[in-house]
């Protein structure tokens, strides 16, 4: 049931990737239809992320507010309004305000499903679950990938495009309804019956099991040990400071990683690299979204078994040793070395999906005590959108000021400096539980010993 009641939270994952590679696709067909220019497209293609960005802000908050699955299903109420609207558009304006509350379903997604998915899991396989919406993602990436790659041949309108939006959509929208409330949220609210009827329906236990005792008893635990402090105030406190700035810089070094200027401008980099047609490079682009799926099954594996901290620092390790490669291959730009450059991609991205795409997905929701988990999970994944917005807006411009390899070498040092950042902050957290890390955080040890030494630390 856990399996089950994983994947239909993680489907707002594939609605993200999804409708990020269909906009690249659709948007030489939009700005002929509408006839707009170069500037009123990006001010359109800003208000997505600028919506989520808002909305990541708040989102937290608000699931502590009225439960996280109330929403969740918000997400794909507003995600299918804002699809219609773009359907069915007429003028630019409505355009851009669907495209910014597409931003708004999106915001609340990526802070809300993995918070959930976190809540719900059962701590030996924590981190397996929390690559699901990483899975999600990069899934959806491939899906609008090979949609882009069929209206090449086929010319599909970018209405349909988007309409297809709704199939995944409809069916997060029925699959809400099967999911039981997180029992962490429902234990806060004194619903403590409601709480031991959630808890046997994901674990599949029986309303007696000694498990079911354990976990009430756990849960209840960390919820008497909560302070009176308000929540920005135990937010920003000395103890639970370095779990914020871990879940911003998570996210601020997958980004500056340099993914997305992959992931956004594919085709045009391979054609850099003269991958041969259009075609090619479009073909090339599909490939990367395979690499990128397979190698999140792979980290779903190994994230168990190695641990959050060796697969990071092994991610950063690989992304940075790669882009150097590339930088010093474009640089020297002699012809046998074009598919040099081009493997070096493929390799990126399986270095990316091991480790730098799904930690940060994985550990913003662990390292947060239940009473901040919300809003500091807001503020880590709010990060994600503006250095995201920062990386990608920037890349034209470092390309051209700069050239392509100096613009890879800057992603490279960032990969760099973020191996150090991890050596010396990140934490284990496998195999422990969200009461457990809970414990650590209040006790004002320092993050980074926990789950190092085996149980002096708990
Ligand atoms: C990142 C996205 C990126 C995607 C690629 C996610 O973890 O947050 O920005 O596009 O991975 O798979």
């Amino acid at each position: 049931m856990i399996y089950l009641i994983t994947m239909i939270a993680a489907l707002t994952g594939f609605l993200f990737g999804f409708d990020e590679g269909i906009m690249s696709g659709a948007l030489t067909q939009i700005q002929k239809d509408f006839g707009i220019n170069d500037k009123q497209t990006g001010f359109m293609m800003g208000l997505f992320p600028f919506g989520a960005f808002l909305t990541a802000c708040v989102a937290g908050r608000l699931s502590d507010l009225i439960g996280r699955v109330k929403v969740l299903f918000l997400i794909p109420l507003v995600f299918s309004l804002s699809i219609l609207m773009i359907v069915f558009s007429s003028t630019f304006s409505i355009l851009c305000i669907a495209r910014f509350l597409l931003g708004v379903s999106i915001g609340m997604s990526v802070v809300v499903s993995p918070l959930y998915i976190a809540e719900t899991a059962p701590a030996e396989i924590r981190g397996k679950l929390g690559t699901y919406f990483q899975l999600a993602i990069a899934i959806g990436i491939l899906c609008s990938d090979i949609i882009n790659l069929s209206t090449n041949t086929e010319h599909l309108s970018w209405r349909t495009m988007f309409g297809i939006e709704l199939i995944p959509s409809g069916l997060l929208f029925i699959g809400v309804f099967f999911l039981p409330e997180s029992p962490r949220w429902l234990c806060i609210r004194k619903r403590d019956h409601e709480a031991s009827v959630s808890l046997c329906k994901i674990l599949g236990i029986g309303a007696h099991s000694a498990r079911l005792e354990k976990e009430i008893a756990l849960i209840e635990h960390s919820i008497q040990r909560e302070n009176k402090k308000s929540v920005w105030k135990d937010l920003f406190s000395k103890k639970i400071r370095p779990c914020l700035s871990l879940g911003i810089f998570l996210f601020f070094f997958q980004q500056l990683s340099g993914i997305n200027v992959i992931i956004y401008y594919a085709p045009i980099i391979f054609k850099n690299m003269h991958l041969g047609s259009s075609l090619g490079s479009l073909l090339a682009t599909v490939g990367v979204g395979v690499v990128n799926v397979a190698m999140t099954f792979a980290a779903m594996q190994w994230v168990e078994k190695m641990g959050r901290r060796h697969l990071l620092l092994i991610g950063f390790v690989g992304t940075a040793a790669v882009l150097f490669t590339v930088a010093i291959t474009t640089y020297l730009n002699d012809p046998s070395l074009h598919w040099l450059s081009a493997t070096c991609i493929f390799i990126y991205i399986a270095f990316f999906a091991i480790s730098l795409g799904p930690l940060p997905w994985v550990m913003m929701p662990e390292i947060f005590p239940q009473k901040v988990r919300g809003q500091g999970s807001s503020f880590s994944a709010a990060s994600n959108w503006a250095i995201n917005t920062a990386v990608v807006a920037s890349f034209p411009i470092m390309q051209q000021s700069m050239g392509i390899s100096a613009t890879f070498a800057v992603y490279g040092i960032a990969c760099l400096i973020g191996f150090f950042w991890a050596m010396r902050y990140i934490p284990e957290t496998r195999n422990l539980s969200l009461e457990q890390i809970e414990t650590h955080v209040y006790s004002g040890r320092p993050l980074r010993e926990l789950g190092m030494r085996k149980k002096s630390n708990m």
